[in-house]
């Protein structure tokens, strides 16, 4: 079987599924890296810092517009399978390279795995929710990880014996992460040590989606929130290219208590978040991780395709404007994470569950 991944939240959710795949004797998997990220920091380190060996195929896709980045991930893929002809190909979340290469894989009439199927923002304006759809419309297999995702696919008319409640592969790293960095106890230091060790107190943010940094209007409300909450406490905030390139576009003015960094490793970013008293983000992935080790969450946005994380208490919508961001922030700090509970099937054993299935239906 073919697994794929092209940008960064792909990574470590191919690396649960690889490692399980790795202590099965009948399944011979490889890793197709699209190439649609491509630094250093956004990729390789993601390799290193996970333990995945170097992919057995890199497309070099790069970046561009949608259309040019998904017809390139396209082309390339295609010769691939023309020549390699795998039995499944196994896509993960919502990027451009998930929809591109499940298209591709149809085509040729090969079997299309999509882990993460199922999830809907509604929200037809954001490039991943048309992923997500396109990709799940052609999918043989969905693996899905919450249970608004089998509602969801079984709305649009999927067969039932094809869904899966499987819980969550990301979630299986998350876990296989920490025990690495609890196994380091403190012997391996990384770039920000000090500066966690400076501050009792902190809190943790990400963002890079077009709709909040690209727009001049809507970066600068969410920084006008941002600088106030960073009155209370610093934030860490690993900043994305994309982000990195918006801010002095914009010429956005952030206090010096957000501390920027560059992009983190899986692990350092880990180590930093998961002592936060609060994580910011715009992410989905972290919506999620932060639920699973019941941190609170504020997301930087008008709607999640992730709900049961609103549901168990951890995260909190809060919208792009200045206002509704520190009404959120008000309600997320008085939340007692003690009171979040966990959403079920995030025991880290989603990657063993989806292998039990395919390996008996192939
Ligand atoms: C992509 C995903 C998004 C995911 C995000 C995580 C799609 C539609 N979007 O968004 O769902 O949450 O990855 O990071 O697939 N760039 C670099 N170096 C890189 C990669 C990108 O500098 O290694 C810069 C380039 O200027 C590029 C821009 O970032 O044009 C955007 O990259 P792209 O892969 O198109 O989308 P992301 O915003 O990263």
């Amino acid at each position: 079987m073919f697994l794929v991944a092209g940008a960064r939240p792909n990574f470590m959710k191919i690396a649960p599924i690889y490692r399980e795949a790795g202590r099965r004797d009948n399944i011979s998997c490889r890793i197709v890296h699209t190439g649609q990220h491509y630094d250093y920091e956004m990729s390789q380190a993601f390799f290193k810092d996970l333990a995945l060996p170097e992919p057995d195929y890199f497309l070099n896709a790069g970046s561009g517009t949608h259309a040019m980045q998904t017809a390139r991930i396209m082309t390339s893929f295609e010769e691939l399978c023309q020549k390699d002809l795998p039995d499944l190909v196994v896509v993960v979340g919502d990027v451009n390279s998930t929809l591109a290469c499940s298209i591709v894989a149809k085509k040729l009439l090969i079997r299309v795995a999509h882990v993460e199927a199922g999830l809907r923002s509604f929200d037809m304006s954001m490039p991943e929710e048309i992923n997500r759809i396109v990709t799940d419309s052609i999918s043989d297999y969905f693996f899905v990880t919450e249970q608004s995702g089998v509602e969801n696919l079984v709305k649009e008319g999927k067969p039932r014996d094809r869904i899966h409640f499987v819980g969550h592969v990301m979630i299986d790293n998350l876990f296989h992460q920490l025990g690495e960095l609890e196994k380091n106890d403190g012997s391996v230091e990384f770039p920000t040590s000090r500066l966690k060790e400076k501050y009792s107190e902190y809190a943790f943010l990400t963002m890079h989606r077009p709709a909040n940094v690209d727009s001049k209007e809507c970066f600068t409300e969410i920084a006008g929130a941002l600088n106030i909450i960073a009155q209370d406490r610093p934030i860490f905030f690993p900043v994305h290219p994309r982000t990195r390139k918006m801010i002095g576009e914009h010429g956005i003015e952030l206090s010096d208590n957000i501390i920027q960094l560059p992009p983190l490793p899986f692990s350092e970013s880990l180590y930093l978040w998961k002592d936060a008293a609060i994580v910011l983000t715009d992410s989905g992935g972290l919506q999620e991780e932060t639920t699973a080790l019941k941190v609170r969450c504020l997301t930087l946005r008008e709607n999640t395709e992730r709900p049961i994380t609103l549901r168990v208490g951890s995260n909190v919508l809060a919208g792009t404007r200045k206002e509704s961001i520190l009404n959120a922030y008000e309600k997320c700090m008085k939340a007692d994470p003690g009171s979040f509970s966990v959403p079920p099937k995030w025991d880290g054993k989603a990657s063993a569950r989806i292998l039990d299935i395919l390996v008996n239906s192939l």
